[in-house]
């Protein structure tokens, strides 16, 4: 497919985009809930309060100062950033599920032991316009807004609120389906979406994009049965866009691996369905269809026409940790998988209701991919964890510690939620974790390597978590070789924020 036929699908995609708006959705299928019911509910649930969101009026946050116990490492210092759905409710409605909020990103200011916050949503044109409005004006992913007000493209419905990432010099807020928003990282305002290139104008770059040893940063975007690649060097200048076809038309690809010479691509076969949403409720409309294999899509970098298609039994995947080519010409993946898509269908609907999420089920699968024989070979682990991360230096190439959120305690009221971190060595199976105990909610961990050291452990890992009993939000610093040993530090805001998704490190 040349750059033409790309775009002229992109533009058909675009306006078929246009008629959700048209759509009646599972929202009112299964029964609004409404911001009452929110605040009603949560009373009986503490470790759910951050899904109450931020308003308008909420201001950007700022704390100068937090309160920092432990010893702060003197050596991490630079810009820790998170994104995640924050604004649920406007003029009187509140969204149904949690993908759906305006995103907001966090900027973690770290240096000579001290932590400042500052929160922004990000201004983007989807809330500029409702803001104006006075009331959701645009359907989300999961909520239907009835409206007569046209959609311009993909970005009419872009939040901004899965990622956050430097890269180049520029600070974006990352979502799947749309433009990378620029952000000014001295103050967080919006400088607005970017345009990599003329004619690829709204075209997705999407929440994951992995940056190579040589500083290079790959992504993908995919709409219908279509693969864009992005390819920027360390400047942030686009280098190349390639254009393919997907061998799946699935809705929810959501996260990619980079290799020295592949991409790799999971494709669970779940799809929108939007005339489930019609008719069924979200039940149907994020169902996996277990008829279909989750496939991962193997493709050169340069050439992506150069593929291989391999298939494993039907599974959820949203997260991958790794991938990089043995010297056998194999390929090995590591990724989150679920057997379900029951936390996309229910529980993201149920923590918006202000109620308990279910238990997850999501864990570790660990992958060789033959390239000669098409064979997947897939080793599953017993564990409970999402977010998985690995070295940061070592992404592409081989990696022994892989990262992740973690759950094995039974705390009561407590599913669905993450209580601790665990580190997993791939090769000896060894399993090194912490848990912070029934009142931290646990959000993702990165891996930050300790400056002129070289080892894999040679890292701090650092991530926010909710304090239940203090309701606040909290920043653990924890040395990645003696995880069990628990956070060397924590600073702790006066404030809580709201869940998020993904994080991102920018050294001083
Ligand atoms: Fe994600």
């Amino acid at each position: 497919m040349n750059r033409r036929e790309f775009v002229r699908a992109f533009v058909q995609t675009s306006t078929a985009m246009a008629s959700l708006q048209a759509l009646p959705s599972f929202a009112q299928t299964v029964g609004a809930a409404t911001a009452a019911d929110f605040d009603v509910n949560v009373l009986k649930h503490p470790s759910l309060t951050p899904y109450k969101g931020v308003s308008d009026f909420t201001g950007d946050l700022r704390c100068e100062s937090l309160t920092v116990t432990g010893r702060w490492p003197a050596e991490l210092n630079g810009r820790f950033y998170r994104n995640g759905p924050a604004l649920f409710e406007r003029g009187g409605q509140r969204y149904q599920h949690w993908f759906d909020g305006d995103g907001m990103v966090q900027q973690f200011t770290i240096g000579g032991g001290k932590v400042a916050h500052r929160g922004a949503l990000v201004r983007t044109n989807k809330l500029l316009t409702e803001q104006k409005a006075g009331k959701f004006v645009y359907s989300a992913f999961g909520s239907y807004i009835p409206s007569d007000v046209p959609l311009q493209g993909p970005d009419s419905l872009n939040p901004a609120n899965t990622s956050v990432i430097e890269h180049g010099g520029r600070l974006m807020a990352l979502w799947e389906g749309g433009s990378a928003y620029e952000l000014n990282a001295s103050d967080l305002s919006t400088r607005g979406p970017v345009v990599w290139k003329a004619g690829l104008e709204q075209v997705p770059f999407s929440a994951h994009p992995k940056r190579d040893v040589n500083g290079h940063l790959w992504n993908i975007g995919s709409f219908g049965n279509h693969l864009i690649a992005w390819h920027l060097d360390p400047h942030g200048n686009l280098v190349d866009a390639k254009i393919g076809a997907s061998p799946y038309a699935g809705g929810m690809v959501h996260d990619m691996a980079v290799t020295d010479q592949f991409l790799v691509v999971p494709l669970p076969p779940v799809k929108l369905n939007f005339e489930a949403l019609r008719s069924g409720g979200a039940e149907q409309a994020f169902a996996l269809d277990t008829a279909e294999p989750l496939r991962i899509l193997v493709m050169r970098k340069d050439d992506l026409s150069q593929r291989r298609v391999f298939e494993l039994p039907a599974q959820m995947v949203f997260h991958v940790g790794n991938a990089f080519e043995r010297t056998d010409g194999n390929v090995s993946l590591s990724f989150v998988g679920s057997p379900h898509t029951k936390f996309l269908r229910q529980g993201a609907l149920a923590v918006l209701r202000g109620e308990p999420s279910l238990a997850g089920s999501a864990s570790t699968q660990l992958v060789e991919l033959n390239l000669n024989t098409g064979r997947a070979t897939l080793t599953a682990m017993d564990d409970q964890v999402e977010f998985p991360q690995v070295d940061p230096r070592r992404v592409g190439l081989a990696a022994q510690h892989l990262l992740s959120t973690s759950s094995w305690m039974d705390y009561a009221d407590r599913e669905g939620s993450y209580h601790g971190v665990q580190m997993r060595d791939v090769v000896s199976g060894k399993l090194k974790r912490f848990d912070f105990g029934e009142n931290l909610v646990v959000e993702e961990h990165l891996l930050v390597p300790k400056p002129g050291r070289a080892g894999e452990l040679d890292a701090w890992l650092i991530g926010t978590a909710f304090d239940v009993k203090r309701q606040v939000t909290v920043v653990n610093v924890l040395d990645a070789a003696r995880i069990e040993d628990g956070p060397v530090a924590q600073a702790a805001l006066p404030y809580k924020l709201p869940f998020g998704f993904h994080g991102h490190f920018a050294g001083a």
